[in-house]
């Protein structure tokens, strides 16, 4: 299995118009949707500045901010004191989740499980089953094949799924894992797959644009 390797949040900016200091599309969708579930315990696994730790946080749900890079769970911790809230922060590796079984209710973890290869993404399955409850959720995405990176044949192959990304910038030289739909469903044959879709996002990059691809999946543990 290849070694895990964080983002290094150091060369990001943490400005508040930043990306990264705004929930996602979906966020609010899986707020109200796990609100009225009375869902209580999220885990917001590979919590990065922290966007959805705060957005949970600020609506009474019960935070855990994980993630392999100290000073992401630092600036996490350090923006939730600002906000007034009381999270529970963890550093560690998502291959191996310091929680007890079935002890959250609801696990986001948007763009992190990806980074890994064909072996660690088995066991990142294994550990967000085991940490989940009997009908608790997780809302997950993974790179798709039909991305460029995943087209980008310099980049050194790992195993038949998984590249390791090449480009200057946060994520230089960490593992990328790719799915197809039959792979994607073939993971999480386990769970109940409530929902799946692929997103394309346009990032024009010098004169190009480049088309990355995401499939993303609301599971159930059953
Ligand atoms: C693209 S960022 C997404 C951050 C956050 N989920 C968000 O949407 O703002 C990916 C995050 O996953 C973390 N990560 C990568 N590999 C990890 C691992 N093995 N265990 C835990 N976190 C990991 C990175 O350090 C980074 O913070």
């Amino acid at each position: 299995m290849i070694e895990s390797k964080g983002w290094n949040w150091k060369i990001v900016s943490d400005d508040k118009d930043s990306i990264w200091k705004n929930p996602a599309i979906e966020s609010y969708y899986l707020l109200s949707r796990w609100t009225s579930q009375g869902m209580k315990d999220f885990l917001d696994l590979g919590c990065g500045l922290g966007r959805h730790t705060i957005l949970f946080g600020k609506n009474g749900f019960n935070v855990k901010a994980f993630d392999i890079s100290e000073v992401a769970v630092e600036k996490t911790k350090s923006w939730a004191e600002e906000e007034g809230l009381t999270i529970e922060t963890k550093t560690g590796d998502m291959l191996e989740l310091p929680y007890e079984d079935s002890s959250v209710d609801c696990i986001y973890c948007r763009n992190v499980i990806s980074h890994t290869d064909t072996e660690g993404m088995k066991k990142v399955v294994e550990e967000l089953r085991r940490v989940l409850r009997k009908g608790g959720e997780c809302y997950l995405t993974l790179g798709s094949k039909d991305t460029w990176g995943f087209k980008q044949e310099s980049w050194p192959l790992v195993d038949s799924n998984t590249r390791l990304r090449m480009e200057e910038g946060p994520e230089y030289k960490t593992p990328h894992f790719y799915v197809d739909y039959k792979l994607a469903k073939e993971l999480f044959k386990e769970f109940e797959i409530v929902n799946i879709y692929q997103v394309v996002n346009y990032h024009e990059k010098e004169d190009k644009v480049l088309d990355s691809y995401h499939y993303h999946l609301l599971i159930k543990k059953v």
